[in-house]
């Protein structure tokens, strides 16, 4: 049993583990070429964040979801690498939103540079990426465009908040469906349909990308909460300080609302106050690390979790499929 890219899945399986292996590292080459611009600061600055590390969660997605058809056929790697430069443009993007300083254990484009640079080398990023599904046809194509439009809607949703009157929790599933299963599904979806695994194969493994996503998401933001940022290579507390309201702070308002203690109601109002402040910053951190509202966050994570295992059921038994369950578990219990 091999541990599989950085994101680590373990794969039992010789061949399988070599095709990922190559896959990877194929997805590494096509990365570093879809980086270079004749321009020397374009490439400075489309290279920073793509060489400063990344687990390559959505390349490994795709490459064992092409496993059930031929993983070898001509657009598995260019399908994702167009799915990692569609992310990495969006890590440019989102750091700019979230004011974040850094990513990826380095400065953040925006700190390193400005907020022109990182607007502009996500777009250079988006254009490369878009250069190279045009080789794929069509449906690619549009497959692409379609999940960009879901993400910044989701991104944007993110931004207006629930309507008036609209559950706040269902809003918020709604946005990570969004934001980040959309591109998630993607590669579940490429994989199987570039590989020429069968129609309902390519359903299946989009909505098992789909859900994997939302949980990836919630882990990601229990992750805000509880990392010290070592691991995860970003700020912990970055959501709280931008007063993106997570999951473990949307399960916090309906536990108070529900009759929650009067701290509960401290922290609710704590919350909502100004916590650019390092002291009141640090206080709420450490008031939503041990609230209960983080576990219920955690469980949440691992339901999507097992309901992505879940969609797996059609696939037929074998090595990508138990690798695919068993990435379930990774991204719900992840430290990074
Ligand atoms: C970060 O994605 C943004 C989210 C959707 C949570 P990743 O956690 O995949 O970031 P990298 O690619 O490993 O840096
Ligand atoms: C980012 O969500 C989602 C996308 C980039 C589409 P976050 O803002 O939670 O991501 P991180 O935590 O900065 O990586
Ligand atoms: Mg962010
Ligand atoms: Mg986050």
């Amino acid at each position: 049993m091999t541990v599989v890219g950085p994101f680590g899945v373990s794969v039992r399986d010789q061949a399988m583990e070599a095709d990922v292996q190559a896959g990877l590292a194929a997805v590494e080459a096509g990365l570093a070429e879809a980086t270079k611009s004749d321009v020397p600061f374009m490439t400075e600055a489309a290279r920073h964040l793509a060489r400063a590390g990344g687990k390559r969660f959505r390349p490994l997605l795709l490459l064992l979801a092409s496993q059930f058809g031929d993983p070898h056929a001509p657009g598995v790697v260019p399908s994702a690498v167009v799915v990692e430069l569609t992310h990495l443009a969006t890590l440019y993007h989102d750091d700019i939103m979230d004011q974040a300083e850094i990513r990826r254990g380095v400065p953040s484009a925006n700190a390193r540079w400005n907020n022109s640079v990182a607007v502009l080398t996500g777009d250079f990023l988006f254009a490369r990426a878009s250069t190279i599904v045009a080789d794929l046809g069509p449906a690619a194509v549009r497959i692409q465009a379609e999940a960009f439009e879901r993400l910044v809607t989701g991104q944007i949703l993110e931004t207006a908040g629930p309507r008036e009157g609209e559950d706040p929790i269902a809003h918020h599933l709604d946005v990570l469906a969004g934001k980040t299963g959309s591109l998630i599904a993607v590669a579940g979806r490429m994989g199987a349909l570039m590989s020429g695994a069968p129609d309902s194969m390519v359903s299946v493994l989009a909505q098992y990308g789909e859900r994997i996503g939302i949980a990836f998401q919630l882990a990601d933001d229990v992750l805000d909460i509880v990392s010290d940022g070592g691991e995860s290579g970003k700020t912990p507390g970055t959501d709280l300080r931008e007063g993106v309201a997570t999951l473990p702070v949307l399960r916090l308002r309906e536990m108070a609302a529900k009759g929650g203690s009067p701290e509960d109601l401290a922290l609710c109002a704590l919350l909502e106050g100004d916590l650019t402040d390092d002291g009141r910053h640090a206080e709420a951190l450490a008031a939503m690390r041990a609230h209960p509202a983080l576990r219920a966050a955690q469980r949440d994570a691992l339901s999507f979790a097992e309901q992505a295992r879940r969609t797996l059921a059609p696939l037929p038994a074998g090595p990508a499929k138990s690798a695919l369950a068993e990435l379930c578990d990774a991204v719900a219990d992840r430290t990074a």
